[in-house]
């Protein structure tokens, strides 16, 4: 067992991109296993600042391998723009660096047209979703019939084969969703993807053999989560998530390595709670204190820039996605963002109908009807983001993560307070 991974406990946007970055020198290879370019992650690696959406956090580290397995839906086009992006600011990536699954599925243009009808269609009710063609592609990949994987892609015949079926199909199911609808053509859909396709074609390989051989060879894997708990498509809160498993349950499907391999499960939770996009939250705060949170925490989404729901810690949430994916121990982050608040209040249970339990529940109509009961503590209305080390906290801000530790029901290991790697607490 030699694998660690790194799992949001939260709605997404926990910082875990940081996390990932001052643990992957300690390993060989880094694997994204869900989502796509839905996600964002900042990392600021040697000074400067990195923001990446597709691409694993490995790919800053000349040593490490990269990979995009088998759970990830590819945007093409996102992909190599990142990958520039990557190239331009600290040179080439070769093919031995950068692994894409060839069972991985891809998102054509359709995808995100389908999903603004869909998401049009719902009116007040939508998902709020990144408009990245994810929902849409696993909805394909599950459905079968209308999926191109990126093995389909690298290959012109099969490519233009499944556009030739497919194409049409959307087309005239768009059409029936949306008046304006340009209608999409296959031949310019294949010269486009074909060009993307000569690009990849080095990149793409199996990537579950590889990560097997891996494992067998003794290598260390670093298992880098992408969204939070809260949001996997069959344990968050349906259906305002995303369409992956993106608690711990996700890594053993997405990836193809066993969940036994992995030694250490590192849960990253923020100090408070941020969501964005639609969906009951418990813990919200439409006053000012929201939005000093999201002033101080810059909190405003990676990808799409939206600003993000801000609330206080949620200990039923969290403590759900802590269980959900098997901690071993938790990661606050975040913490230096409270530092100028006179209390701060922590979600220790839910009053449900007047009945107070900790039970996440299953469905949103019941999470909207949750009211937190809260565990009201001091705030240190002192600046964190210089302290090192535990000790060196004010006797306030470490009573607070304790309190988050407790609440949840795992050890905190890392408190972080500030972006830079060196504002890391790790004793
Ligand atoms: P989708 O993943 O684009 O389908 O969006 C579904 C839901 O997940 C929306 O509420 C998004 O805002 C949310 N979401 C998707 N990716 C992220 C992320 O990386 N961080 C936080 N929320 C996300």
């Amino acid at each position: 067992m030699s694998a660690t991974s790194v799992i949001g406990l939260q709605w997404g946007d926990e910082a875990k991109g940081k996390i990932v970055d001052l643990l992957t020198e300690q390993h060989d290879i880094v694997v994204r296993y869900l989502g796509g370019n839905n996600a964002g992650h900042t990392v600021i690696f040697g000074g400067e600042t990195y923001k990446l959406s597709l691409l694993p956090a490995g790919i800053l580290h000349d040593s490490v391998v990269s990979v995009i397995a088998t759970g990830v839906v590819i945007n093409p086009k996102a992909f190599l723009e990142e990958l520039g992006r990557i190239v331009e600011r600290r040179g080439n990536v070769p093919p031995e660096r950068m692994l894409i699954s060839d069972r991985a599925h891809v998102i054509f243009p359709y995808h995100m047209a389908e999903e603004a009808a869909f998401e049009k269609a719902r009116g007040g009710d939508a998902i709020g979703t990144t408009m990245r063609g994810i929902g849409t592609c696993y909805r394909d990949k599950a459905g079968r019939t209308h999926a191109i994987r990126m093995g389909d892609l690298v290959n012109p015949e099969r490519l233009r084969r499944r556009l030739e079926e497919i194409v049409p199909q959307k087309n005239r199911a768009i059409a029936a969703l949306d008046d304006d609808f340009t209608p999409f053509e296959v031949d310019a859909i294949f010269d486009e993807y074909s060009k993307y396709a000569d690009q990849l074609r080095p990149y793409v390989t199996d990537t579950t053999s590889y990560l097997h051989k891996a494992v067998a060879g003794g290598k260390k894997l670093l298992f880098e989560g992408a969204q939070g708990c809260l949001l996997d498509i069959d344990h968050g809160s349906f259906p305002y998530v995303t369409s992956s498993n993106s608690s711990g349950c996700g890594i053993h499907s997405g990836s193809g390595v066993s969940e036994r391999e992995i030694s250490k499960m590192i849960g990253i939770v923020k100090a408070y709670t941020t969501r964005v996009g639609g969906g009951p939250f418990p813990t919200e705060l439409d006053d000012e204190i929201g939005q000093h949170i999201r002033d101080v925490g810059n909190e405003y989404g990676t990808v799409t820039g939206r600003p993000r729901r801000c609330g206080w810690f949620d200990a039923v949430a969290t403590g759900y996605g802590a269980r959900l994916s098997g901690v071993d121990c938790i990661a606050v982050m975040l913490v230096d963002v409270l530092d100028g608040l006179d209390e701060i209040k922590i979600c220790e249970a839910y009053d449900f109908n007047g009945v107070r339990t900790t039970d996440f529940p299953s469905h949103v109509e019941d999470l909207a009807q949750m009211k937190p009961i809260y565990r009201t503590v001091p705030g240190w209305k002192s600046d964190t983001t210089g302290v090192r080390k535990r000790a060196d906290l004010p006797a306030n801000a470490l009573k607070y993560v304790e309190t988050v530790a407790e609440l949840v029901g795992y050890p905190v290991e890392i408190i972080s307070v500030g972006p830079d790697r060196e504002q890391t607490i790790l004793d």
